[in-house]
């Protein structure tokens, strides 16, 4: 079967269960990407599908093909720096895991809260980082670029309408000076 991997088409022999952290860790030997717990729960083996983090303990193989996938040998990414700026690893082993998983978030959410990040980062850390890991998120999400967002097409107006405001408004605001130059 053929995977695209960091930007690159990968031929792989597996079977059609083989999780993807095998022929990852086995056959490609992209070692990152850890295995913890291989039932799902730890995220030490979490990569990106299509830009969204999977655990790849639990992910077949033979389910990617045709989809995008990222491991942490590919990640470009501002955690990355934050991660060594706050100095967040401790032994290490979780966290690939953590920054794809926090890669993810920020791609997702660019200004998360503590809250926002409990919620989503439910990777396991056996030396208890998950402070720094916090700080780490932050601290990335602080040197990361405003999204640029795309110029509306004035002249064609709203997709699949006519051009002008939405139903029930009126139109911009009139300024506060009434519009005296
Ligand atoms: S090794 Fe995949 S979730 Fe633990
Ligand atoms: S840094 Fe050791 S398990 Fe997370």
């Amino acid at each position: 079967m053929k995977l695209n991997i960091n930007g690159a088409d990968v031929e792989v022999e597996a079977d059609a269960d083989t999780p993807l952290l095998w022929v990852l860790r086995e056959q490609l030997g992209m070692t990152g990407t850890k295995f913890g717990c291989g039932i799902g729960q730890c995220g030490a083996c979490t990569v990106h599908l299509n830009g969204q983090p999977i655990r790849s303990c639990i992910m077949p193989a033979s389910a990617l093909v045709g989809q995008t996938l990222t491991t942490i040998e590919g990640l470009d990414h501002p955690v990355q720096q934050a991660w060594l700026e706050e100095q967040v690893p401790q032994c290490g082993y979780c966290q690939s895991g953590q920054l794809m998983a926090a890669a993810s978030l920020l791609n997702n959410n660019r200004k998360p809260s503590d809250e926002d990040i409990g919620k989503w980062m439910t990777n396991l850390c056996r030396c208890g980082t998950y402070d720094r890991i916090r700080k780490g998120i932050h601290a990335a999400s602080e040197a990361m670029p405003e999204p640029v967002l795309p110029m509306p097409d004035l002249e064609a107006g709203p997709p699949g309408g006519e051009a002008g405001p939405p139903e029930g408004e009126t139109g911009p605001p009139a300024p506060a000076d009434g519009g005296a130059e």
